[in-house]
């Protein structure tokens, strides 16, 4: 079966684990916005997304080419600040419908931000988000960054592929 890795990201770390993915399995990577693919030549999908604002980034790429993708088989990787938990889970109900969700399975990877790289109204939507935080680590990263990139955390993605009749 012939499978593909489509990502969403803006900063470079949501691609940086789709090229890891790409690496390992030998699967052709595609940035979503590059509309160079044909989503017709693969059975198996790897989606990886960014959240951005508690929202997946790729949420209307989905919404758009749902009929072409909903009778595959899909993978989706969420790259946040955020680690795993009820928060981001929210976040990722509120961004695709439940039908969606039902037809992929879901790994939570944590990205990276470096306040020096962000456009100025980035850094200014992280600093409102910091003030309106309770939560200090969370308040912490979103005004100084962080860097969680570690190339062994795709390997539960690369097992649920081997998993995969
Ligand atoms: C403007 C902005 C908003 C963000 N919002 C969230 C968020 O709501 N929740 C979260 O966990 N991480 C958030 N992050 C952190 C990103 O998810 C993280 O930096 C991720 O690695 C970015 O992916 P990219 O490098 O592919 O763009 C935000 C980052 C930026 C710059």
């Amino acid at each position: 079966m012939n499978g593909a890795i489509l990502y969403s990201g803006k900063y470079g770390s949501t691609a940086q684990y789709a090229h890891w993915i790409g690496e390992a399995t030998g699967w052709a990577v595609f940035d979503v916005n590059d509309a160079n693919y044909d989503l017709s030549e693969y059975d198996r999908l790897i989606l990886g997304s960014s959240v951005m604002i508690f929202k997946l980034s790729i949420r209307n790429w989905v919404k758009t080419h749902w009929a072409s993708i909903e009778n595959k088989s899909i993978i989706l990787f969420t790259v946040s600040g955020a680690a795993a938990g009820a928060k981001l889970d929210g976040w990722i109900a509120d961004s695709l419908t439940e039908s969606m969700l039902l037809k992929m399975q879901h790994v939570a990877l944590r990205g990276r931000q470096h306040p020096k790289e962000l456009s100025w109204w980035d850094r200014i939507i992280l600093r409102i988000g910091a003030w309106k935080n309770d939560d200090p680590e969370a308040k912490k990263q979103e005004l100084e960054g962080f860097d969680f990139m570690d190339k062994s955390s795709v390997d539960p993605i690369l097992k649920l592929i081997q998993q995969q009749p």
